[in-house]
């Protein structure tokens, strides 16, 4: 909005006094009236602090208008200069008391407009903030977890770039033997590899604590694979158990105790010899297939069983490695996949689905 610039001033101090001096009293009393009325009017039309701040400096800021013509009354004779120096003073009185008004009514204002746009409407139904649920991946973890912290495992967690001293050499692999080939590895360096299995664990908790050991490792392993039934990243779950007089036995109650836990008191388990350099003997553990009883399918590649995990006796060369007596102590071991787990679980033939992240997949869980 423009500001009041009255054309009749004459723009000089000279100019002015000339015309002051001229026509009197009246006429510098009329001018000051005519400016104030001026003010008044931009100042009624005013609608934001903004607004009313500009209405301010130029009214009455150092070059405002009103201070102008103040500073030229100077040339007026000095009983008039009293009066209409009175007269100034009352109007700008006036206009700073109008300018604080004009604040808090727009002040006022604007804070009713802000409660009015911000009401709350407490009868409006609710938004419903959508609740996440665990991963399926995550709920078997939790489940194993939940198995053998009852039967007095403690949880370890270990490092997932590992290395290759702990995920192999220590483990009775070393370098050059064939059975490395059976986990196709991403190596970081010579020396540092993305781990291939949880079993490093056992050795790193072997060299900090003396026997009895009784602890699990879930967590992530990486291989070089990848098909629907192998992820290049997915987790297992590793048991260790080191004591006095542990043996194969013991490896089978635990283990039998577990399946029965997980997958139903029903279910029919069978210990397969197989290999592993850490452990001897070494069996892998299968269940009877879910889908066709036992009879064979597709599933199950026709044999009737799944296999779920690989365990076995910790082979006395792994305990040279951490200073274990092999003579005073016996233990078992056991590594199982999680993404198998919850595959056979839920009937999934497609490990990639657990990675994908599409929520109508996830939703079922
Ligand atoms: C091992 O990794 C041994 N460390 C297990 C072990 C521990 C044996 C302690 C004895 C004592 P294996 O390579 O078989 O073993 O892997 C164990 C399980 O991991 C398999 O049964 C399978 O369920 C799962 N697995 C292996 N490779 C993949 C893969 N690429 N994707 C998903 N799961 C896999």
């Amino acid at each position: 909005m423009p500001f009041p610039r009255s054309p009749r001033w004459p723009k000089s101090v000279v100019g002015w006094a000339v015309d002051s001096r001229q026509k009197g009293v009246p006429f510098v009393r009329e001018e000051l009236r005519r400016l104030h009325k001026e003010i008044l009017a931009t100042l009624s039309q005013v609608s934001t602090e903004k607004e009313v701040s500009e209405v301010r400096v130029k009214s009455l800021g150092r070059k405002g208008t009103l201070t102008q013509l103040l500073k030229r009354l100077g040339s007026l004779p000095e009983a008039d200069r009293r009066e209409i120096g009175r007269l100034a003073n009352e109007i700008k009185e006036d206009l700073e008391r109008r300018i604080e008004e004009a604040i808090s009514h727009i002040r006022e204002r604007e804070r009713k407009e802000a409660l009015e746009r911000e009401r709350i409407d407490v009868t409006l139904p609710g938004r419903r903030i959508p609740v996440g649920t665990k991963h399926p991946i995550t709920q078997i973890l939790d489940e194993v977890i939940d198995i053998f912290s009852r039967l007095g495992f403690e949880v370890v967690e270990g490092p997932e770039v590992e290395l290759d001293y702990y995920n192999f050499e220590a483990l009775n692999i070393p370098k050059g033997h064939p059975a490395r080939e059976m986990q196709a590895t991403f190596f970081i360096s010579d020396e540092v590899v993305l781990r291939t299995h949880t079993s490093p664990m056992q050795v790193r908790t072997m060299e900090k604590k003396r026997p009895p050991v009784r602890m699990i490792c879930p967590g992530a392993v990486y291989r070089c694979d990848s098909d629907p039934t192998h992820s290049p990243m997915f987790h297992q779950v590793e048991g260790l158990l080191v004591d006095r007089g542990i043996t194969f036995a013991d490896l089978k109650g635990v283990l039998t105790v577990f399946v029965h836990q997980m997958f139903g008191e029903k279910t029919k388990l069978r210990f397969r010899p197989s290999f592993f350099p850490f452990t001897e003997p070494s069996a892998e553990v299968d269940i009877e297939c879910f889908i066709c009883g036992g009879i064979g399918c597709g599933v199950c590649s026709n044999t009737g069983w799944l296999e779920i995990l690989g365990s076995g006796m910790v082979d006395p060369a792994v305990y040279e490695f951490v200073n274990y007596d092999p003579e005073e102590v016996t233990g078992f071991a056991f590594g199982l996949g999680i993404e198998r787990i919850a595959m056979l679980k839920y009937g999934i033939h497609d490990i990639r689905l657990f990675f994908m992240n599409d929520l109508r997949f996830l939703k079922q869980f």
